[in-house]
């Protein structure tokens, strides 16, 4: 894309995350815990022409470097997503998102009776398989619709 196409401007410093899944920017959002409520400024476009994916979400946070761990999770709904570390309007780092181990404390199991979801001082947490997540506590798999499982907000 041309500069004269930029959707959304460029930023200073902070962080891209680009080549997310199209119509999942909200999701990840929801997942790195941004909701605007702490001021950060944040850019979107969604649905986006990509030449790569064909339509494309975009997420640029100014003033955060997000790290390779935060965004991790991502990978579990945007795959093919890449995190740009921008400094003074440069791209000083560029990574893949990777699909992590466990994921701790973001999705939240659909079992009533799963200890993760009583009143009990435990983070939920999901060991990764190939094709969706299992529960460590109670072995319950989620493997449609990752997203609406997501509990951070
Ligand atoms: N970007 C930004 N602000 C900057 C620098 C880059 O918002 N100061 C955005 C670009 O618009 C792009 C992404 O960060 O969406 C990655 O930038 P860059 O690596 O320059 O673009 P490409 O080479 O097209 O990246 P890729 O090869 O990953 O598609
Ligand atoms: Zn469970």
């Amino acid at each position: 894309m041309t500069d004269t196409e930029l959707r959304v401007s460029k930023i200073e410093n902070g962080t891209v995350i680009d080549h997310i899944t199209g119509g999942q920017a909200l999701n990840v959002l929801a997942i790195i815990g941004i909701d605007g409520s702490s001021g950060e400024e944040v850019s979107i476009g969604m649905n986006v022409p990509s030449d790569r994916l064909g339509r494309k979400d975009i997420v640029k946070v100014e003033g955060r470097e997000l790290s390779e761990n935060e965004v991790d999770v991502l990978s579990l709904i945007a795959p093919a997503a890449t995190i740009n570390i921008v400094r003074d309007f440069e791209v000083v780092e560029k990574h893949r998102v990777t699909r992590p181990k466990t994921v701790v404390g973001v999705l939240s199991c659909p079992n009533a009776n799963c200890i993760s979801t009583e009143d009990e001082p435990i983070k939920s947490r999901f060991d990764v398989l190939d094709d969706g997540v299992r529960c460590t506590y109670c072995e319950t798999i989620i493997r449609d619709s990752i997203a609406s499982h997501i509990s951070a907000a």
